[in-house]
């Protein structure tokens, strides 16, 4: 019975979460309104904006986080719009992206666009001096993370310890920030705040590994972006840097097709995709991802006794589960 309220009140949260980001991308501008608002109706799971209402929900301070969650989405737009570019995906929640629409010059000012709205929503919540410290040390360490992967392409000589320095960097930080930023501002001790970075990071963390597993394991229509594009682009995602680890009869082959991205095309790109799977990449990775889970509820443990704790734990096993 507790739980219900518990969940009504996440709902209604959720609720007035997406009316805020509705209104703050109502901008003036025609073109960057509709695609900005063309994003936010495309879907998405809302995952930022729910770890900072779980924190704010335990740390009783739900009145108040509505405008901190919603800004932690934006800041999430905005790296998926510039990710996109980056990547060069033509689809993102199940629709064209914006570069594929309007080109890349429109797409990063409209990423630009957005990253500015939610700091300008940031410096108007409690504790804004602190906020703006944690987001401009998110906005460089995602940075550094897109950057090292560019770095990195195509080089099969990385160890999971880089795998680990990209995704902490472009995933995870954001997750822990969500949590963390929602705890400093629903003024939460230094305890409390350390603990809820460390749940969201570990979130994270699980989050980029199934990803990545998902990319090799799933097709574009359920994902709604492009599957299978990790490797073709040459990026080492965990199943691939273990499957490489190991000494077995086709390795020599798969380093070849990836050494010289792929000059079979696509067809190579599938072939090298099956050996990762035949060899047990993705269940490898999937134990590190388990791993992090587990490590966040041990974190969500140590959290003051509260019914909203039990909806953490739902929100983890969510992730345990998740097939897109
Ligand atoms: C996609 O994030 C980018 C990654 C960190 C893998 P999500 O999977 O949360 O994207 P949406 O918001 O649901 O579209
Ligand atoms: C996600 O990286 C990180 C950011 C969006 C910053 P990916 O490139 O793996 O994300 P998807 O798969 O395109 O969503
Ligand atoms: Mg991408
Ligand atoms: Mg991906």
């Amino acid at each position: 019975m507790f739980k219900m309220f518990e969940v009504h009140t996440m709902k209604k949260k959720l609720a007035e979460v997406e009316a805020y980001l509705e209104q703050a991308l109502d901008f003036e501008h025609p073109v960057i309104r509709q695609y900005a608002l063309d994003t936010l109706h495309a879907g998405g799971k809302r995952v930022r904006p729910t770890l900072s209402i779980l924190t704010a929900g335990i740390l009783e301070n739900e009145d108040n986080i509505v405008p901190l969650a919603a800004a932690m989405e934006l800041i999430h737009m905005c790296s998926l719009i510039h990710d996109d570019i980056v990547d060069q995906a033509d689809t993102r929640r199940g629709r064209p992206t914006i570069q594929a629409q309007q080109g890349n010059q429109f797409a990063v000012h409209i990423g630009d666009y957005i990253l500015t709205k939610a700091l300008e929503i940031i410096q108007q919540q409690p504790n804004s001096q602190r906020l703006l410290q944690i987001m401009g040390n998110l906005s460089l360490e995602m940075c550094l993370g897109e950057v090292e992967q560019l770095r990195t392409v195509f080089d099969v000589g990385q160890t999971v310890e880089d795998y680990n320095y990209r995704i902490d960097r472009k995933t995870a930080l954001l997750m822990a920030t969500s949590c963390q930023a929602a705890a400093v501002v629903s003024n939460a001790s230094e305890k409390e705040i350390d603990i809820f970075y460390k749940i969201g990071y570990n979130l994270g963390m699980d989050f980029q590994i199934r990803d990545d597993i998902l990319d090799m394991e799933q097709d574009s229509r359920k994902l709604g972006k492009p599957a299978g594009s990790d490797l073709a682009h040459g990026i080492m995602t965990l199943p691939t840097i273990l499957v490489l680890q190991k000494d077995w009869a086709g390795k020599e082959e798969l380093l070849g097709f990836i050494q010289n991205r792929f000059t079979g095309g696509q067809a190579e790109v599938e072939r090298a995709i099956s050996m990762i799977i035949e060899q047990g990449g993705l269940q490898e990775a999937a134990v590190y991802a388990e791993g992090y889970l587990k490590q966040a509820e041990v974190y969500i443990d140590q959290l003051p006794e509260h019914p909203m704790r039990k909806l953490f734990l739902d929100g983890v096993n969510y992730l345990r589960g998740r097939a897109y």
